[in-house]
């Protein structure tokens, strides 16, 4: 079985800020520091030093993409399924806030510059039973899907971010199906205050799906079938959440694919996911699973 991890890579410029800027306002920042990241990017590290070997596809800019493959090959994860695009790299302009609050301003750049014969050739060297990994940051996702479920590789979406796009994807082709409240709303249609109803309705809609919701600082929800169970979060002094919804993606599926039950699946996702927090940066804040381990020993 391998993992393969289609998505994005993108240069974050953080900027730290005491509030996020206004419409009008023109505001200093306080600090800018660059990290790796990228949803997609994120999850393969979180997946790899988890301690599975895992192949990343995506594509990045020839010109100013060497700090995003030397963080990727730093980590374990297997490179040689990205293309180098004419032009730049996906970026994101993050602002956070003292509370360790974000807000995110993407550019696709290569990330949006794939093409079905990228795909057709990476699609190629997986088959049944592998297990493909998929955010929404890059382009020709309903085509990857479509060969992947095809090959019959096991499909996991986390529909993020969430935008009209997620609507025409063949979201009950998805084994597992891992989002937040404001995807699960856009999905389901259910306001994201409503989390039982968001859970139920994207059961009853997709019934061959897993269904994993995060809801931030209320914790998680699993629902399949007759099953749900719940896991609050591990309360840790929050530094930074960029990235955090990405390592308990990872790791959720990493402990799943372990052969780990959902709710310690859930417990080990939500451990990782608060020393995630506790730390700044997207890439640079996941832990390995040793470090979760040291966390789960010292009491959560
Ligand atoms: O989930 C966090 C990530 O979202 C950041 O690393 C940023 O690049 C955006 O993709």
């Amino acid at each position: 079985m391998k993992i393969l991890v289609f998505g994005s890579l993108n240069i974050d410029h953080v900027y730290q800020v005491d509030h996020f800027v206004r419409p009008g306002e023109t505001m200093a920042s306080l600090d800018l520091r660059l990290f790796c990241g990228g949803k997609g990017l994120n999850q393969s590290i979180a997946f790899a030093k988890s301690g599975h070997k895992t192949y990343h596809a995506g594509a990045v800019g020839a010109g100013d993409s060497d700090m995003l493959i030397e963080m990727l090959k730093k980590a374990g994860v297997c490179t040689e399924f990205i293309r180098k695009k004419e032009g730049p790299s996906g970026h994101a302009i993050i602002q956070t806030t003292p509370e360790g609050e974000n807000s995110i301003l993407l550019y696709g750049g290569a990330n949006r510059r794939l093409t079905r014969e990228d795909v057709d050739f990476v699609l190629g060297h997986f088959s049944q039973g592998d297990v493909l990994v998929l955010q929404n940051e890059i382009n020709e996702i309903p085509y990857i899907m479509e060969k992947a479920k095809a090959a019959g590789m096991r499909i996991v979406l986390n529909p993020s971010p969430a935008d009209e796009s997620i609507l025409g994807l063949p979201l009950g082709d998805a084994d597992y199906m891992i989002l937040n409240e404001v995807e699960g709303e856009v999905i389901s249609g259910v306001s994201r205050s409503d989390e039982e109803g968001i859970l139920s309705a994207l059961m009853g809609r997709f019934p061959d799906t897993r269904v994993v919701l995060t809801l931030g600082r209320k914790g998680s929800a699993y629902g399949y079938q007759d099953k749900v169970c719940r896991q609050p979060i591990y309360e840790v002094k929050t530094v930074d959440t960029t990235g955090a919804g990405d390592t308990f993606t990872g790791y959720f599926m990493s402990s799943i694919l372990r052969g780990r039950s959902v709710e310690e699946a859930l417990k080990t996702a939500s451990m990782a996911a608060a020393l995630a927090v506790s730390r700044s940066g997207a890439s640079s804040s996941i832990p390995t699973w040793s470090e979760v381990e040291d966390f789960e020993n010292q009491g959560g």
